[in-house]
């Protein structure tokens, strides 16, 4: 080895990738494929997942192992979205799989913010890195939404559109920094589970084929109302709509939504939050109703379950105000842990 030419590699890669929020997450109904079609827009905070790929002699394979506050909560094997990632740099690279992981867990475990996803986009990055594999944005985003739906928006970050199945994204331009308070649960919601029970509540009011969600009467939604009521109809006039499983939600619904992150402006951001998933996650977890009455009461500019839940997230005025709305769950024991992050915050980052 003439050693001038080639720089050594370097033993291990780094890389720290985002939790998420979404800001407003509409759903359709549900596709052959299983997924529904989504309207979604993410807001990428500063909770993040560290990924360490590190060199192991050939012929080793993948190891895996975990730290953080909810470490003991994350598969060690092979179906740990990490390492299929390294698994899916591999295949698609044909390099061998050699390569010991270690996943520093900073964003809540099975919380609604895309913890294991920013995992697999981490480990994406770093194994590409590591193995010197050269691939591009569009291979890494592509691997990745072979992974799970909000793994590329995990690898771009910052905040951004979604549809399809929240994977086809478009960057959203924001102006400065939103402030966010987030109630996590100990024991987390399955991301499957939340979305079933939005299934049966939309078949319950009433479209035959189970899944009635009128995507142009704004009557039908109410962000503001948190535990699943009477009230919160889905009209037969969706019906008609909702047949057509696999339609996609408009984006263009979240004009004012977009106007208030143009603008900066966090008061006009918290009227806009809409979740469709809400009602379905406040069925299976009928305590989220009040974590989001306790940020109500601290003053909240809008909360609404992040995601498929159960994690709630309020937005705040200051870093100040989101760290009172954190001290008001615990006084109120309305969570296992309380979290503060800005928003948006940057995609994946090779560290060091
Ligand atoms: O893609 P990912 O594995 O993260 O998704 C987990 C599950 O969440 C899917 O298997 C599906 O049940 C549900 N999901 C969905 N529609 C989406 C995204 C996820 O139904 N757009």
């Amino acid at each position: 080895m003439s050693g001038h030419l080639h720089a050594a590699p370097e033993p291990s890669v780094t890389v720290r990738t985002p939790g998420k929020v979404n800001l407003v997450l509409r759903s359709g109904a549900v596709r052959d494929d299983g997924y529904h079609p989504l309207s979604t827009v993410f807001q990428a905070v500063s909770l993040f997942e560290e990924v360490t790929a590190t060199h192991v002699a050939p012929g080793a394979g993948i190891s895996l192992t975990v730290s953080g506050p909810q470490a003991d909560l994350v598969p060690l094997d092979e179906t740990n979205l990490a390492w299929r990632a390294a698994r899916a740099v591999a295949d698609h690279t044909g390099m061998d799989a050699d390569v010991a992981l270690h996943v520093h867990k900073g964003v809540p475990v099975a919380g609604g913010m895309a913890g294991g996803s920013a995992d697999a986009a981490a480990a994406l990055v770093a194994c590409d890195a590591l193995w010197d594999a050269g691939l591009s944005r569009q291979e890494l985003t592509m691997l990745g939404a072979g992974l799970g739906a909000d793994v590329p928006f995990a690898l771009l970050g910052h905040t951004a559109v979604g549809t399809g199945r929240g994977d086809v994204l478009t960057p959203v331009l924001t102006r400065g920094e939103f402030h966010w308070a987030f109630a996590v649960q100990a024991e987390g919601l399955s991301t499957p589970s939340v979305f079933a029970r939005f299934d049966e509540l939309s078949g319950e009011v009433g479209a035959p084929g189970g899944a009635a969600t009128s995507r142009s009467d704004g009557e039908t939604r109410n962000a503001g109302a948190p535990p699943r009521t009477g009230g919160e109809t889905r009209v037969s006039g969706g019906a008609a709509e909702a047949v057509h499983a696999g339609r996609s939600p408009d984006p263009g619904e979240d004009a004012a939504l977009m106007a208030a992150l143009r603008a900066g402006d966090p008061t006009a951001l918290g009227e806009a939050l809409h979740n469709d998933l809400q009602a379905a996650a406040v069925d299976l977890r009928p305590e989220l109703a009040r974590v989001m009455e306790v940020a109500e009461e601290a003053g909240t500019l809008g909360t609404l379950v992040s995601g498929s839940g159960p994690t709630i997230a309020a937005l705040a005025r200051s870093r100040r105000h989101a760290l009172a709305i954190a001290a008001a769950w615990t006084a109120a024991g309305a969570a296992s842990t309380v979290w503060t992050a800005t928003g948006p915050a940057p995609g994946a980052r090779i560290m060091g």
